[in-house]
């Protein structure tokens, strides 16, 4: 492939489109678009945020201890970029966006009901990185939709339509078609090495 230079800018995709939910001292909701977010460890299962630190999501997290990372799917995607267009600081985004809340199992944690997958943190710790601010959570539970799952316990990609978040250009996306399965596509190689 021909490549040609962007220069040390953050363009890179995919990023998973997510909403962060956090409470403030009062309780009070407050919903925030974010990209910068991964699954970091295992063993404990943690999720890490990157937050800027002028973001009242940041300002929460550290009142309260507890957050949510929640999927966005293209149901709620424009809710969701609204969440990533003002600040708590400036608007109650549960009222701008209608966006229902629903309780988890740590006290203060609220979850987006209508996401597909809401992943539940206690707050662990931060690494300092310029201007942002890498937060980590201990993922304390998961909750998963019901419906996107057969009878043998398989989840249906469709059902769950995490959007993905094309940093760089701008975009949300759907996810296409499969193209393989994880831990075994690769085995072929590692059999023609054997043979
Ligand atoms: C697609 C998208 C992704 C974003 N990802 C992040 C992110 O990962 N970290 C961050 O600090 N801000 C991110 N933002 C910006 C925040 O969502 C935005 O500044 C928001 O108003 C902060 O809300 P808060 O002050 O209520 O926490 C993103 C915005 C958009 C539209």
């Amino acid at each position: 492939l021909k490549k040609r230079l962007l220069g040390p800018c953050v363009t890179f995709f995919p990023q998973p489109a997510t909403l962060i939910a956090t409470r403030d001292n009062d309780g009070k909701v407050n919903l925030m678009m974010a990209s910068w977010v991964g699954i970091v460890s295992k063993t404990p299962p943690t999720i890490a945020v990157s937050l800027h630190h002028n973001r009242k999501t940041l300002a929460n997290i550290l009142d309260t201890g507890v957050f949510s990372v929640n999927t966005v799917t293209s149901q709620i995607a424009a809710a969701a970029d609204a969440c990533g267009l003002v600040s708590g600081k400036r608007a109650d985004k549960r009222l701008l966006t209608g966006l229902k809340i629903v309780p988890g199992v740590l006290e203060g944690t609220p979850l987006v009901a209508a996401s597909t997958l809401n992943v539940e943190c206690r707050y662990q710790r931060l690494v300092e990185l310029g201007d942002y601010r890498l937060v980590m959570g201990e993922i304390a539970e998961i909750h998963a939709c019901d419906r996107a799952f057969d009878d043998q316990g398989q989840g249906n990609v469709q059902v769950f339509d995490p959007l993905v978040y094309l940093g760089g250009l701008r975009e949300y996306w759907s996810l296409g078609e499969k193209q393989g399965d994880a831990y075994r596509a690769g085995l072929a190689f590692l059999d023609q090495e054997e043979a």
